[in-house]
């Protein structure tokens, strides 16, 4: 029996955690999830169904967003400084979050997520909001409890998506199993994520079976389009007209689906310089990317309400591919390249469209214009911070981009008459049967 004290004192659950403890468990969810975001970035080019990788992106940034709260209130709970810049007692938990970066298979990937890490950080967040006190710690129960949803959602889609991979693929069944079940073994090792103390921070090194990530040479498609290097005469052919009329309104539909290539480099040069660059970085490219899938979803969603087969519809790769292989650094440079091409033919189209009466290609223009305004200023910036990183002059960012120019004619040079053949009847009988809707 406690002696009587002189002082106040009541039993409070609330008072579990000190500011210091608190601080902790925030950092080691950070951490959490800035590995989880920075795979699922590197996995967008790797995998083929387009819904899969517009959804990753939109996770990217919801885990991003996420990642930026905590940060901001670990500085904020004065952490014994801003020491945010490693992991800690953590380290053993984080190297098992990011070692599912080298998963042996898309289905590995996408069941070991769905079923394990995801599930964890889950139930951790569930546990931190139970434990903590809504009273000192409120500003973090806000944010932690849209997370808390956004998990229930990503679990889902995981779930779904590792099946849907192994419908395709049934003969990758068992060993995604056995992927799936070390790293749950390896995280009951390192003592899970949970709300307790670090049970270890001794690193284990990478698990059996992985297979170390490399960014694709050539992205994966979703088989249910047309396959093709290049997704419009024009881009081969310079005397083919970009058009007016129902024709740009279907070259500015297939311009917003073909911007896959613009999620793709996205994820790829997130996951690139992660390490490299300020978690700044990570927050701009998470939120890029993600801007980058729903440029893509609104050019697919004006083709199905036109009624257009997808099976009919180019979905190509030649801007991907003239940078993959090359530094990575042009992944950046090839989406600041574009984006600051185009971006002065939007208003000029949304007005257009707004006189067609097609109210939506113009609504998605001028939203993708508002978008791209933002990246502009992205691409310089970190074109700019990433030279300046590497010792270079940060002046020669127009250099990366006029490189990549070069690399994008070069790469259009290689089109074989077959392939200009192939996309010019694509493109005709695509017009034709917009024509007779
Ligand atoms: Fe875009
Ligand atoms: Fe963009």
């Amino acid at each position: 029996m406690p002696l009587p004290s002189e002082y106040l004192v009541s039993e409070q659950p609330r008072a579990r955690w000190m500011r210091f403890d608190t601080a902790q468990l925030l950092k080691r969810f950070f951490f959490c999830e800035r590995s989880l975001l920075t795979t699922e970035a590197a996995w967008i080019p790797v995998v083929a169904p387009l819904e899969i990788k517009t959804g990753l992106a939109r996770f990217v940034w919801q885990k991003a967003e996420t990642a930026h709260a905590l940060r901001e209130r670990v500085f904020e709970l004065r952490f014994p400084s801003r020491l945010l810049d490693e992991e800690g007692a953590d380290h053993a938990l984080i190297e098992l979050f990011s070692a599912v970066k080298d998963s042996p298979s898309v289905p590995a990937f996408l069941m070991s997520m769905g079923k394990v890490l995801l599930p964890a950080l889950r139930d951790a967040y569930q546990g931190y909001l139970q434990a903590s006190d809504s009273i000192a710690d409120g500003p973090t129960h806000r944010f932690l409890s849209l997370a808390l949803s956004e998990k229930a959602e990503q679990i889902k889609a995981y779930r779904e998506w590792s099946e849907s991979a192994l419908l395709l693929n049934p003969e990758l069944r068992a060993d995604a199993i056995v992927w799936t079940d070390a790293v749950a073994s390896r995280l009951g090792d390192v003592g899970g994520v949970g709300v307790e103390p670090s049970a270890s921070a001794t690193l284990m090194g990478p698990l059996s079976h992985s297979k170390a990530y490399a960014t694709p040479r050539r992205p994966g498609r979703d088989p249910r389009f047309l396959s093709c290097r290049f997704y419009w005469p024009d881009i081969v052919d310079s005397t083919y007209p970009y058009g007016e009329g129902m024709r740009l309104q279907m070259r500015s539909a297939i311009s917003h689906l073909n911007e896959v290539w613009a999620i793709e480099a996205g994820g790829a040069m997130l996951n690139a310089f992660a390490d490299v660059l300020p978690w700044e970085w990570i927050h701009n490219a998470a939120r890029w990317t993600y801007d980058e899938s729903r440029h893509c979803r609104m050019g697919y969603e004006r083709l199905m309400a036109w009624r257009l087969d997808p099976a009919e519809i180019p979905l190509g790769t030649y801007i991907y591919e003239s940078a993959s292989g090359e530094d990575p650094i042009y992944f950046l440079g090839m989406l600041y390249f574009f984006e600051t091409k185009n971006i002065r033919h939007k208003p000029a189209r949304a007005q257009l469209f707004h006189a067609y009466g097609d109210a939506v290609s113009e609504h998605d223009m001028d939203f993708d214009w508002a978008d791209e305004t933002m990246h502009a200023g992205y691409g310089k910036h970190w074109l700019k911070e990433l030279l300046a990183v590497r010792g270079q002059d940060p002046a020669a960012y127009d250099q990366v981009r006029e490189q990549c120019e070069k690399l994008v004619s070069d790469f259009v040079t290689t089109a074989t008459a077959g392939e200009v053949a192939a996309i010019k009847d694509a493109a005709s009988a695509l017009l034709a049967k917009a024509g007779r809707r």
